[in-house]
């Protein structure tokens, strides 16, 4: 990125989700930070604080170490206020409360933290779960992508056709591009998930 000159931007809606750690995830952020790099981080909460729909997440702007770094970011914050008052002028603020109470409470800091291991480890156990079960029904085709694939999607390999084909004979539903949200498998029903995969994977090419 600094051969192009490119200038780094962050988009950060899952983190913990990856590994069930915040510092392990955002791996990424903190080496470009060390690098010394000027960089913006676009981060929601949606999703790691189960607050969808409260519109809740941070604009960070980090500036690179030097003798006019204040002066900077006093200029980048009031382009930012002049932004943020014709775009939006007054956020929803209740998520944003609670997120706030969360981040700054040692015990609740540490609860959620908590709560996020517990989510990713979910999710890692129902992908070791998907890819064992067709590989028990010997479903045509390979299937390590289900576990090497991280986070809470992850791509079926399924194609139109066949995606359209679960959402008829097996009411299953998910996105045309055979995408699914991980999240969305739990004991109960990943048997019967990947019966339905095997089937319409055998019945339609
Ligand atoms: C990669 C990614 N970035 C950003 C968002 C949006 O986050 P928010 O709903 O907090 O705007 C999403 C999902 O909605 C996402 O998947």
């Amino acid at each position: 990125m600094r051969a192009h000159g490119l200038f780094p931007f962050f988009d950060c809606a899952y983190q913990g989700f990856a590994t069930g750690s915040l510092v392990e995830d955002n791996f990424a952020i903190r080496h470009f930070e060390q690098e010394g790099f000027e960089l913006v981080i676009a981060q929601s909460f949606a999703k790691n604080m189960g607050l969808y729909g409260q519109r809740v997440g941070a604009f960070h702007y980090v500036t690179p170490a030097g003798p006019d770094a204040q002066e900077v970011t006093q200029r980048i914050s009031s382009q930012l206020s002049i932004i943020q008052r014709s775009e939006l002028s007054s956020p929803p603020i209740y998520g944003a409360k609670i997120a706030s109470i969360i981040l700054n409470d040692e015990q609740l800091f540490a609860e959620w933290e908590d709560d996020l291991r517990t989510m990713a480890g979910r999710i890692k156990g129902m992908r070791k779960a998907l890819r064992l079960e067709l590989e028990r029904l010997q479903t045509p085709g390979t299937w390590k992508h289900v576990t090497s694939q991280i986070g809470m999607f992850s791509f079926t390999g399924l194609n139109k056709e066949q995606v359209a084909e679960l959402r008829n004979r097996w009411h299953v539903y998910m996105a045309e591009t055979g995408r699914i949200s991980v999240a969305g498998l739990n004991e109960h029903n990943v048997a019967y998930f990947a019966r339905a995969v095997d089937d319409v994977v055998r019945r339609v090419e």
